[in-house]
């Protein structure tokens, strides 16, 4: 039996989030908030966070500055169970951060990547990395120093006998380079929301990337918001529609998606209760701000999941 049940690789910093600013920011004033959150934040911390309280056994593999904010990022996974022995800290770097304003009518997000862009290969420990059952990486296009070696990283997790998945999420850059596809080689679980899953593939239509895609990967998982979620394994095509309800925040919904999607695959579930349980957990973190406050309340993740008929 190997020491954790999923290895997760990937970015690690706190989303601030500043709520009941006016509907528009003039330059040179000073708005006041009535309300402030910090919170954990970044696609692979908040997977990692929210696949360990669903009872997963988690190993995470970043890299924080030698700031508060990258030691509270830490004590907020170790506080949800996550080993976090593969979190090396740069001492003279600063780790990311998010600021979130959430406008009356849209939000405005700002990032400064910080550790973001510093992991690198040397950085990483493969013998801890393959102690797992599962490989999974988030945030394909932010990783910049380390983009160049997961190809090769990808391939070794394949040959240690992992199974493994990829959400890159969105590129900034909007080039949706060859490199994408040539780590899908090794990839077993894909799952792209629908408008990356288009772009990757050059395509308008959500049929035809679910279909070109399966042709890449074993198993191909589209995320698409309050329409619910689409896999393709082979020539098997599965549905399950999202819970109903007025989301509080969807931050986070895609990775909690992958959290409870990836919680059932590791377990030997069929296609069909992995993508229930994704949007039952995807459901589960839009009840509150950000995307691990409605998993951290044990009392209210528990009660919601036995309402979904999930617990
Ligand atoms: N407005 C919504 N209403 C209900 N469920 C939602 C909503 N938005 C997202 N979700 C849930 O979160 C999942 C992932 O959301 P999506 O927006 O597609 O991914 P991402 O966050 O990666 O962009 C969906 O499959 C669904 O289960
Ligand atoms: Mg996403």
């Amino acid at each position: 039996m190997k020491r954790f049940d999923i290895s997760v690789l990937g970015e690690l910093n706190c989303d601030l989030i500043l709520y009941g600013l006016p509907a528009v920011l003039e330059p040179e004033r000073e708005h006041l908030a009535n309300d402030f959150a910090m919170t954990l934040g970044s696609s692979s911390a908040i997977f990692a966070h929210n696949i360990s309280l669903l009872g997963s056994r988690v190993g995470f593999t970043s890299c924080i500055g030698g700031d508060p904010l990258g030691k509270f990022c830490v004590d907020r996974l170790v506080e949800s169970g996550v080993d976090v022995s593969g979190v090396k800290c740069l001492p003279d770097k600063t780790t990311g951060v998010t600021v979130i304003l959430p406008l009356a009518k849209n939000r405005q997000i700002l990032t400064y990547p910080g550790t973001t862009f510093d992991l690198q290969y040397t950085h990483l420990n493969l013998d801890y990395l393959t102690s797992a059952a599962h490989f999974h990486l988030s945030s394909f296009f932010l990783l910049r120093s380390l983009r160049p070696d997961l190809p090769e990283l990808f391939r070794r997790m394949k040959q240690a006998g992992l199974t493994t998945s990829l959400d890159t999420n969105d590129d900034p850059e909007n080039l949706w380079a060859k490199d994408v596809k040539t780590v899908l080689q090794s990839v077993d679980v894909f799952l792209p929301n629908e408008q990356e899953a288009c772009k990757l593939v050059r395509t308008g239509d959500l049929d035809s990337a679910l279909d070109a895609l399966s042709r890449l990967v074993p198993i191909v998982v589209i995320k698409c918001g309050a329409q619910g979620a689409i896999a393709k394994r082979g020539k098997d095509r599965f549905y399950a529609a999202s819970l109903s309800g007025q989301p509080v925040d969807t931050v986070g919904a895609g990775d909690s998606f992958n959290a409870g999607f990836l919680h059932k695959y590791i377990h030997g579930a069929d296609i069909q209760d992995c993508l229930e349980y994704g949007n039952a957990s995807a459901g589960l973190s839009t009840t509150r701000a950000g995307g691990t406050e409605a998993f951290r309340d044990r009392q209210h993740r528990e009660a919601f999941l036995q309402r979904c008929g999930k617990a």
